[in-house]
């Protein structure tokens, strides 16, 4: 452990302003904050520094669908993010927004000083423009039919249906999402940052000890693959920051998100008469760290550092990326309603339970972290309630009613106290290296051996006798200053309990300068209950699917995929469906086409041939003899490979995970499903 001070800065991805702050966002700021509190907690200078993400088309367009500027909507969003936040005691040196006039500041800073070094390239690119919205559309806002399978209703980028990736200028018969128009191609100048210039310096770089392993080879396979310049710029009419020398040309929000790092961080200087540069300078020896999660690597660890070091400044000393939540082992999901928005978990729940959740399961891989619901329920209670809390509550009652709230001027077992404190190095070691699932574990096996010890010299037996009765002292003054030592070790995860257990102690820090303390001839609170169990019910409370949900165009999708629940449709519209049982009697790979199986299905009798995207999921002679489901008056579809006659059903977001279904036993091939 390094005895000076470091200086740290902190910061975790900037949320979108254009939603609401959800379980999965949450493990990120959790994260985050346990290891910044861990770092203050160490009497480090540590400053974390995070905003909202408040430029892009799609903030544009929300905000004209609500009848409101961008500028009001993202006022709004960020209020509401920031009381979230709070509600979690995210402790936030300092939270900002990237339309800021630091952040436009760094941002035609960082542009230009890469273009003065020759890092930018002006070309003329084709894209869809929407005529009659008068704005050039990203893919995710025109649809058209697939130019490799001929399925209609697709978005700009890629197949649902085969799978394929294209152009959208390629879809065949292509709409405007917005508007329904057709778009037509237009031209327009683009700036590109020549992110192939730095490939030398990014081979180095990604492999300097800044990343985790998994991370780094990940980026190697794609640094191999060779890097492609990065479009930067966005046409009029957009929401962000104009290009100094481009008038009608935008950053693109991925710019400056980035750089809003700097542009929050250069606000809390200001405020703090702090200097910028000493931190972001490239001789300076403070620490920078990001924490990501897995979807946005390559901005974070190709384009950012390759952007930073052509603009003279320093580059992050680690990005520490992590995996993504699920819920009972499956994506979180609006129709479940495991897509639990921050609010609606602290509705109903005490955010340190799923702090301390978090914690139990976080560690410094790049894992998924799986909230499971009864897991939850019966780790809070068993050990927070159980065991930790259970510390204090079976002692102190004792030391407010015999001995006036006073602890004895002796430990009965000061080698059960040291043997806590000689914990203290490899607990902190693990909070340094976010191996906070292994800090917790040591916490509650420490925890165990105090309660273990407790129910060994029993002191509510020893109460119930005159002269044995002074010995109840200093077993329980024994447990508290145990009790004090793991609360302090549990200080980063549990801010809020540990304040609480300062005022029952009546001690005014619980940081590593007073891990030596020992409360001796010590005057204490009476003990309040400091957490309750958690009971089913409130976090069944919590689950609500949401039934119907209209789709909204405007916004993007979450980037956990989550796909709206379709508009309501009438029993009539249902039974026009004819949905019926059939046997797969033969499934072959189609030359030609890497996401599709070729199947013949049985519908008892009548066959049919159906092609099918579900190559990626399933092998085919695995599918022989298997039972599924088909949409049986589906219009024949002609493609490229021959005619395919109806659909069969399955499940699940695409690529490898998509889940066929299958009728319980006792179906019979041709059977109607009503
Ligand atoms: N605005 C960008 C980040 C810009 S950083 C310069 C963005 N925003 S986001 O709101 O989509 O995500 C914010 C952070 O939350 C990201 O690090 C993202 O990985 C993380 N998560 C979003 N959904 C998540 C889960 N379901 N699980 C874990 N983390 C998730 O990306
Ligand atoms: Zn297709």
């Amino acid at each position: 452990m390094p005895t000076d001070r470091r200086t740290i800065l902190v910061t975790s991805a900037l949320p979108y302003a254009n939603g609401s702050i959800h379980l999965g966002h949450m493990l990120e700021y959790i994260q985050t904050d346990i290891w910044v509190r861990y770092q203050k907690q160490s009497g480090n200078l540590c400053v974390y520094v995070c905003a909202d993400d408040a430029h892009g088309t799609a903030i544009m367009l929300r905000a004209q669908t609500l009848g409101i500027t961008p500028e009001e909507l993202i006022a709004d969003v960020k209020a509401e993010h920031e009381a979230d936040f709070s509600g979690f005691h995210i402790g936030f040196d300092h939270y900002s927004s990237t339309h800021t006039d630091a952040n436009r500041y760094y941002s035609e800073l960082i542009y230009s000083r890469v273009r003065d070094a020759g890092g930018i390239a002006v070309r003329t690119i084709s894209q869809l423009f929407d005529p009659e919205k008068e704005l050039f559309l990203a893919d995710r806002y025109v649809k058209g039919v697939c130019p490799k399978c001929g399925v209609d209703d697709q978005y700009g980028d890629n197949c649902e249906a085969c799978g394929a990736t294209y152009q959208a200028s390629e879809l065949k018969n292509p709409k405007s999402t917005l508007s329904g128009e057709t778009p037509v191609l237009k031209d327009s100048q683009h700036l590109f940052f020549e992110l192939g210039q730095h490939t030398d310096f990014l081979k180095e770089w990604t492999r300097s000890g800044r990343l985790q392993p998994e991370v780094a080879n990940k980026l190697a396979e794609w640094i191999d693959g060779g890097l492609k310049s990065w479009d930067i710029s966005r046409d009029a009419p957009y929401f962000g920051f104009e290009v100094p020398d481009h008038p009608g040309t935008y950053f693109y929000v991925w710019l400056d998100a980035p750089i809003g790092y700097m542009g929050a961080f250069k606000e809390w200087c200001d405020a703090h008469d702090f200097d910028f540069d000493s931190v972001w300078s490239p001789e300076s020896d403070a620490e920078v760290y990001h924490f990501i999660g897995k979807d946005i690597v390559n901005f974070h660890c190709l384009f950012w550092p390759a952007m930073l070091h052509q603009a003279n400044f320093r580059t992050p000393t680690g990005v520490n990326v992590h995996g993504f939540v699920t819920v009972d082992g499956r994506k979180m999901s609006k129709s479940r309603g495991t897509f639990i928005k921050a609010r609606t978990y602290l509705d109903h729940l005490d955010p340190e339970y799923l702090r301390y959740y978090f914690a139990t399961k976080l560690s410094a891989r790049v894992e998924d972290i799986d909230l499971s619901l009864e897991d939850f329920v019966q780790k809070v209670n068993s050990d927070l309630v159980g065991k930790l809390v259970n510390i204090a509550s079976r002692t102190a009652g004792f030391i407010s009613k015999k001995f006036d709230g006073r602890l004895s001027s002796e430990l009965a077992n000061p080698d059960l106290v040291e043997a806590i404190r000689a914990k203290g190095p490899d607990i902190r070691e693990a909070f340094e290296n976010r191996e906070f699932s292994k800090a917790t574990r040591e916490i509650m096996a420490l925890a165990d051996d105090v309660n273990a010890w407790i129910a060994e010299v029993a002191p509510w037996q020893l109460a119930k006798n005159e002269a044995t009765l002074p010995d109840v002292q200093p077993i329980c003054t024994t447990a508290i200053n145990a009790f004090r030592l793991l609360v302090l070790y549990l200080k980063p995860v549990m801010p809020m309990l540990s304040d609480k257990v300062q005022t029952f102690l009546q001690v005014d820090r619980l940081d590593y300068e007073s891990l030596n303390h020992t409360l001796l001839d010590h005057q204490i609170e009476a003990f309040t209950p400091l957490i309750t169990r958690i009971e089913m019910k409130d976090v069944e409370a919590m689950i609500q699917p949401e039934v119907t949900e209209i789709k909204d165009t405007t916004q993007t999708s979450t980037p956990s995929g989550i796909e709206p629940i379709e508009a309501e449709c009438t029993i009539d519209d249902f039974a026009k469906v004819d949905l019926r049982v059939a046997t797969i009697v033969s499934a072959e790979a189609v030359e030609g086409a890497d996401k599709l199986l070729k199947l013949i299905l049985d519908l008892g009798g009548e066959q049919r041939q159906v092609f099918s995207g579900i190559k990626a999921a399933y092998r085919a002679e695995d599918l022989v003899g298997r039972q599924t489901v088909m949409i049986a008056n589906l219009a024949p579809r002609k493609m490229k490979f021959g005619l395919s006659e109806g659909m069969v059903l399955a499940a699940g977001p695409g690529g490898s995970e998509i889940y066929l279904l299958e009728p319980d036993q006792g179906a019979n091939a041709g059977q109607r499903i009503r």
